[in-house]
């Protein structure tokens, strides 16, 4: 037997349900912030990775899918959605839109040569935002607030904002210069790979897995301290606005992000509900406002964030958050003969392009075998077709909650299904949901975030 790649993951049934979930969530919040979809290839060239995430950062010296395609040309499978947009930004000359600045988000597949364990796969998928052309501190703060929001919007509750500032070039070049006088001394007790870091890019030493839990790592500067005073305003300017956004954070100066194109603010966002287990960073970001000038483009200040959608569904699971899935189907038709069988083949397809969830038989079972596959639906509603009804042009339905049965015109069915799955759809919040609606009744369209109220 065939089996799937290490790292990889088959999502269908319940799961494949969640996930659609998130991503319908994800997309009405986005729209809500005027974000325009945007989809670029899952294949560049290696050259867009390499010069924009950063030669000497993990991602690109150990993780990247690279191949050479039948014309000879060195292709990188896309390890996250933020080089790609900005290539595309580039070429695509959105820089001269006078409609500034560009705000897209994508949710795609990902791929990173890691180690697979929880939380940490081989082909991933991420949501991201990018906002391209704004230098305006509000940005920062508006793209850590969207985040936080689409994750309240979801109902999730235990999470936490952790934020830092690398600062300007200026500050920047001043605290590598403290990170080479800090490591060189002890150089010879880190790793091998931190050896070759410390003159190439002393910051991704700050990210070595094997010498993370060394006092020698606790103890190192932090970029915090390195700010100029323009850098400093800068920070405190975006943590102004996030009070005003009602986001709570943390100023936590180990955040340094593992790709080299941050600058001024980065942040990630964990999740804290117990049983996560340690891969439990749900999103990060940050502002890169050299990236789009590196690749060749204009001046472009620019921030983002990216969030793993597979932790984000863990982080539901673990949560226990409710979501508003549509684990039934309104009708399920049964028959036993050939023309019955035929009436509701053709009856199914009307109903269905009327509006409804609607299933058949389709293996040939016996009329006892298809009221139990009705149950395993979860069918609101069943019609056994039989010839007799259907010449009188009738049919006749049973409630499957209240057993009760109408026999129904043909001519009405679409109406009385209508009203009758109509009564079925409202929902309410659970007792104990914080929301502000009176009786929890729900307001259909998640704006209380309570995460519980649904249609
Ligand atoms: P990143 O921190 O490399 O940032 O990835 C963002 C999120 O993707 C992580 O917090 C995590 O949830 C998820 N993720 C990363 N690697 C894996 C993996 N191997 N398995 C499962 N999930 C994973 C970026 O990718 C930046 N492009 C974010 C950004 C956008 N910065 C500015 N704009």
């Amino acid at each position: 037997m065939i089996q799937k790649q290490k790292g990889c993951n088959d999502i269908y049934g319940h799961e494949a349900k969640v996930w659609k979930y998130v991503e319908s969530v994800i997309d009405a919040t986005m729209e809500k912030y005027n974000y325009g979809y945007i989809r670029t290839p899952l294949f560049e060239a290696s050259e867009l990775f390499h010069r924009g995430i950063g030669e000497s950062t993990d991602i690109v010296t150990k993780e990247t899918y690279d191949f050479q395609d039948r014309g000879g040309r060195k292709i990188t499978l896309r390890p996250e959605g933020t080089a790609g947009v900005v290539r595309s930004y580039i070429e695509n000359k959105m820089y001269g839109d006078p409609n500034q600045p560009v705000k897209v988000y994508y949710n795609g597949t990902m791929y990173r040569y890691e180690r697979p364990q929880s939380g940490r796969d081989r082909e991933l998928t991420q949501f991201g935002m990018e906002v391209l052309g704004s230098d305006d501190p509000f940005s920062d703060a508006e793209v850590i607030s969207l985040a936080v929001n689409i994750y309240k919007m979801l109902g999730l509750k235990e999470i936490k904002v952790n934020i830092n500032s690398l600062g300007d070039k200026e500050s920047r070049d001043n605290y590598r210069k403290a990170l080479i006088d800090y490591f060189k001394p002890h150089i010879s007790e880190l790793c091998e790979d931190c050896n070759a870091r410390i003159d190439k890019n002393p910051l991704r030493i700050l990210d070595c897995k094997v010498d993370a839990d060394s006092e020698l790592m606790k103890n190192a500067p932090k970029t915090i301290d390195y700010l100029n005073e323009e850098s400093k305003n800068r920070f405190e300017t975006v943590k102004e606005y996030l009070d005003i956004l009602g986001v709570s954070y943390e100023v936590n100066p180990n955040i340094v992000r593992g790709l080299d194109y941050y600058n001024h603010t980065v942040f990630e966002i964990e999740a804290k509900v117990e049983g996560f287990g340690s891969n439990n960073v749900l999103g990060g970001g940050g502002r890169y406002n050299g990236l789009v000038s590196q690749l060749d483009g204009p001046e472009t200040p620019c921030i983002g964030f990216a969030c793993g959608v597979g932790r984000l569904v863990k982080a539901l699971e673990l949560e226990q958050v409710k979501m508003p899935l549509v684990e039934d189907i309104d009708l399920f038709l049964m028959y036993v003969n050939e023309e019955e069988k035929k009436y509701a083949v053709y009856l199914s397809q009307e109903l269905r392009m009327a509006g409804f969830i609607v299933d058949t038989e389709y293996t040939g079972r016996a009329l006892k075998g298809q009221f139990k596959q009705a149950d395993r639906l979860n069918a609101k509603f069943t019609a056994v077709l039989n010839s007799e009804d259907l010449n009188n042009n009738e049919v006749k339905i049973k409630n499957q909650k209240t057993g009760e049965e109408d026999v129904i015109s043909l001519d009405v069915l679409i109406y009385y299904l209508d009203e009758k799955c109509k009564d079925d759809e409202f929902d309410y919040c659970e007792d104990d949901c914080d929301c502000e609606h009176e009786d929890h009744e729900c307001c259909g369209d998640h704006s209380c975030g309570c995460g519980h109220c649904h249609e």
